[in-house]
């Protein structure tokens, strides 16, 4: 049978999980936040004891493929642990951008990932929705915005956490972190070739909402 998937793929800080999870919740569809699960694998490698590279490959690859990952009514579970908040620091991040350019990890991952495109259909945001994990996907939308813009709606999420940090801090970060997800070998950050480009800087998350609501409308 057939269900839909709209893929929305992009750098970090675009805006692309708040419209993803808004765009799930108006059309009833099922959500996918793949870095979540790269987060979550980064976290269960480091209490595992292994280290983020290369040499434990592997051994994260293995662990990637039965993580016990629980997503539940906005809350994230690594077997009995809650790790919703523990996930989301830059750190994690980083680690997360580390774990994802392990080849063998990104492929223990891909069934986890599919098991999400259930009926009615599903949102999916990430690096590589599109031009990988659903290649076949009727809608799928490069979310952007300029390095200066994220790093600035990063700073406010992170302030009203009651998270210090500086703007140029994050910005040196996210930089960082796009570098090394576009020139990975293995399913680099990049537009797949028929998606739909939407560049943010001066929009409110709901008008890219609006706009990604039409052009799912007008394939319909
Ligand atoms: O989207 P988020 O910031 O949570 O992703 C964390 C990291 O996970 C990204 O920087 C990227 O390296 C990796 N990622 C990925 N492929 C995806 C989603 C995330 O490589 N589909």
């Amino acid at each position: 049978c057939h269900i839909p998937v709209i893929c929305i793929d992009g750098p970090t800080a675009s805006g692309k999980g708040t419209v993803a999870a808004a765009l799930a919740a108006k059309l009833g569809y099922h959500f996918l936040d793949s870095g979540a699960m790269y987060r979550i694998t980064a976290l269960a490698a480091l209490r595992a004891g292994l280290s983020i590279t290369a040499a434990d490959e592997a051994a994260i690859a293995t662990l990637a493929k039965t993580l016990p990952v629980r997503f539940d009514a906005g809350k994230v579970w690594l077997g009995d642990s809650d790790v919703s908040e523990a996930i989301r620091t830059e750190e994690a991040g980083m680690n997360a951008s580390k774990v994802s350019a392990l080849p063998s990890v990104r492929l223990a991952l891909v069934d986890l990932q599919h098991s999400f495109q259930r009926l009615p259909g599903l949102v999916a945001d990430g690096r590589d929705m599109g031009t990988v994990i659903f290649p076949d996907a009727p809608l799928k939308v490069y979310l952007t915005a300029t390095a200066a813009r994220r790093a600035e709606r990063r700073y406010k999420q992170l302030i009203s956490k009651g998270i210090s940090t500086t703007l140029e801090d994050l910005r040196a970060d996210l930089e960082a972190r796009d570098a090394r997800d576009s020139s990975r070998s293995t399913a680099p950050l990049k537009p797949a070739q028929d998606a739909l480009l939407l560049d943010n800087s001066d929009m409110t998350i709901e008008t890219s909402v609006d706009q990604v609501l039409g052009w799912w409308q007008s394939k319909q």
